[in-house]
């Protein structure tokens, strides 16, 4: 168990955060920690020799993430332990921080019953002694041995068995998985703010919500002084542009609030790897990715393969670069099987892409 770090917890509440920012004026954040809204390639270390993009603040939480987030739903289902250890070891010595994960994860592997990503990242934690060094986010609210939901009593008991697995005693991001249309938003915000106050979660998220789920929740936290959801986690790619790009991504901008995408390479179909039927068997992930094989798919491969080209990247550089330079993102997730891929996701952050890439594959990801 690794003790809990001192922070400033987010349990204020939505008035009294409004008001110590009006206080501090927003400057009051570290100058590195730009808000989501001001997302995008930071002027402040652009052109020189280290072109990594600064750390970015989730919305008006304390918490601050580089924009690359590890995901680790790959942990115990396609990166056995070992491989896992290796991809972590490597992510945290290019200096970045960010873990995703569920408590689910991942339930849909073959001999699996959930819990192993979270049993593998506490792992190396104890293994490492590295957890205050790490940001880590994991998720509650998918079905996980037969239950699910945002209802009180559940977010507390899974939060106490995350907590065990992970090995820790704080999660920095605790998301609700999904919309639970049986609960009432209060009683979920009430569960999330006694965590707050009880020191075992920093802040929250919402991920799979749509613009109006959103601003419900936002309502209640003003109207009943709770804990607001600081960040959303909507899947988000070159391909998948609806359930971001629209009334959530204004919503986002107009609240202040942090963006992490999922799904930032579509599964791998946006590395290029797979370009016809034949190549889907080449993961256990090929299955999900015949979907995007239409003529928009490859008319996105091309527009990759030429801007890849005239930076003699890879296409996963250029995939993620092109999200972690979108209006309104903080960061991409992206999850990795080997360090060469792991290494192709890192190189992301120093991609510069010029307006006439930007262009080029925004016309291609045209609907
Ligand atoms: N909130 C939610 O509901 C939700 C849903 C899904 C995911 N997520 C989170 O988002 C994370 C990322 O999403 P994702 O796992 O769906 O997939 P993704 O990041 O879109 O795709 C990653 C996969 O692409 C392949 N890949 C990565 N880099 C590559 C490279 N350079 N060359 C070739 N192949 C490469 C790897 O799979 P192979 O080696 O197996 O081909 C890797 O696992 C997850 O781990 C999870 O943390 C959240």
């Amino acid at each position: 168990m690794f003790s809990r770090r001192k922070f400033l917890t987010t349990s204020l509440s939505a008035a009294s955060t409004a008001l110590v920012l009006a206080a501090c004026g927003n400057d009051a954040a570290p100058a590195a920690a730009a808000p989501a809204s001001a997302a995008g390639p930071d002027p402040a270390t652009g052109g020189g020799a280290d072109t990594r993009p600064g750390k970015r603040r989730l919305g008006r939480s304390t918490v601050e993430i580089s924009p690359l987030v590890l995901g680790t739903n790959t942990f115990g289902w396609t990166a056995d332990r070992e491989r896992s250890f290796e991809i972590l070891d490597r992510f945290s010595d290019a200096g970045l921080e960010t873990l995703d994960t569920a408590n689910m994860y991942s339930t849909w592997a073959p001999g699996n019953s959930g819990g192993e990503s979270e049993t593998i990242i506490g792992d190396w934690f104890e293994s490492r002694g590295k957890r205050d060094a790490i940001v880590l986010i994991t998720k509650v609210g998918m079905e996980l041995d037969g239950q699910k939901g945002l209802s009180a009593a559940y977010i507390e008991r899974a939060a106490e068995d995350s907590l065990r697995r992970l090995k820790t005693d704080y999660i920095d991001v605790y998301f609700s998985h999904e919309p639970d249309p049986g609960t009432p938003h209060e009683e979920t915000l009430r569960a999330y703010q006694r965590l707050i106050e009880a020191g075992k979660v920093r802040t929250i998220g919402a991920s799979n919500y749509d613009a109006g789920q959103v601003r419900a929740a936002l309502e209640v936290s003003a109207a009943e002084g709770l804990p607001r959801y600081e960040v959303l986690q909507p899947r988000y790619n070159l391909y998948d542009r609806g359930d971001f790009d629209g009334p959530l991504h204004d919503l986002a901008i107009a609240e202040d609030l942090g963006v992490i995408t999922y799904s930032s390479l579509a599964s791998g179909f946006l590395t290029g790897k797979y370009r016809s039927e034949a190549d889907l068997g080449q993961s256990p992930r090929g299955g999900g990715v015949g979907r995007y094989l239409d003529e928009r798919g490859l008319r996105i491969l091309a527009a990759l393969d030429d801007v890849a080209a005239r930076h003699e990247a890879e296409l996963a550089e250029v995939s993620l670069a092109w999200i972690i330079a979108r209006e309104g993102v903080t960061a991409p997730i992206a999850s990795a099987t080997s360090i060469e891929q792991l290494d192709s996701l890192v190189a992301a952050l120093d991609l510069q892409l010029t307006a006439e890439d930007l262009q080029q594959l925004d016309q291609a990801s045209a609907i």
